[in-house]
């Protein structure tokens, strides 16, 4: 099937609502473009799993504080289009930003808790941002699958939150985080960096190697592992942190201790770019999984 690009909500209503009667599963994969290979693994998952996969491609603007980056945001719709088609996209939501906000909003979805930590403490109204777009675009897909990446592991914790609060006919797949083959997140804001900076910011994904080597060697004081990290880190100095962090993979409380899922973050600015990463380890007595993420494949 060739995919089809539209721009209003009634049209994908109407495409799901039609696929659904056919008992067909929706799959849903929502993004702000700017398509890399790790947005082209949740669409192939997608793929792999639905019979009928939506994406959309909104540069949410209530996401974006007052002196971030949404005007700078990348931006290639096209390109993005020609990438999803590519991966099998059924169904390309591209609306405009009066089709989503045709006048201001007065209603805020918010998860308390949750968002008061890492980005959400550094970032003031971006996960009600988040999760109020989120929330339109599942009321406008309708019942579906929807995949969310781990790159981005408060925003996946967040949205499951507020899934199982409202009730949200949608279930949720998390995906592997993607990483360059040099360990750098995929990211769309590596494109900021300039080419000494993009060196630089490969000490995150080795910063989260090193603490996750001495959880592994049997390491479990969180501020031990802490300050291994933030050790590896103050070795770069275009690299200015922001936070390392050791959490409960799921309240998103801190842990002292290193025991049951724990969600390693961190963030950094890099130049211009805000950049995040993360791994999840599972201690499970002397057993240790520890979860980076996976390598891009290279694109045929
Ligand atoms: P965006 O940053 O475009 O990301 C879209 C999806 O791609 C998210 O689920 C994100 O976690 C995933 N993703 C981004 N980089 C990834 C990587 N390196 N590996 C795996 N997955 C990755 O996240 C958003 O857009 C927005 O906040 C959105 C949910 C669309 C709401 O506006």
């Amino acid at each position: 099937m060739t995919m089809r690009t539209v721009t209003t909500i009634s049209e994908v209503r109407a495409a799901c609502d039609e696929v659904r009667r056919a008992d067909t599963i929706v799959g849903f994969v929502p993004t702000m473009g700017a398509f890399h290979a790790g947005h082209r693994s949740l669409m192939s998952t997608a793929r792999r799993e639905c019979g009928f996969v939506v994406v959309s491609l909104f540069v949410n603007p209530t996401q974006f504080g007052p002196n971030e980056d949404l005007a700078a945001y990348p931006r290639d719709v096209d390109r993005d289009a020609a990438a999803a088609a590519a991966e099998g996209v059924d169904l390309l939501f591209c609306p405009s930003v009066e089709e989503m906000y045709p006048e201001p909003g007065r209603t805020t979805v918010h998860v308390d808790g949750l968002t008061d930590r890492l980005c959400g403490a550094r970032r003031p109204g971006h996960f009600d941002g988040v999760t109020t777009v989120v929330s339109k675009l599942f009321s406008i897909v309708g019942p579906c699958t929807a995949f969310f990446g781990r790159k981005d592991a408060q925003q996946l914790a967040v949205v499951r939150r507020m899934t199982r609060d409202l009730d949200l006919p949608v279930e949720l797949v998390g995906c592997p985080l993607v990483r360059e083959p040099d360990g750098v997140a995929m990211s769309s804001r590596n494109a900021y960096l300039t080419e000494g900076q993009r060196t630089a910011a490969r000490v995150l994904s080795r910063s989260l190697r090193a603490g996750a080597d001495l959880v592994v060697q049997g390491e479990r004081t969180a501020v031990v592992v802490r300050d291994a990290i933030v050790g590896v880190i103050a070795t770069e100095p275009l690299v200015e942190l922001d936070y390392a962090e050791i959490v409960d993979a799921a309240s998103l409380e801190p842990r002292d201790r290193l025991a049951g899922e724990v969600l390693i973050a961190v963030a950094a600015n890099v130049g211009r770019a805000r950049l995040i990463d993360n791994c999840t380890i599972v201690v499970d007595g002397d057993d240790v999984t520890v979860d980076l993420g996976v390598i891009a494949e290279p694109q045929s």
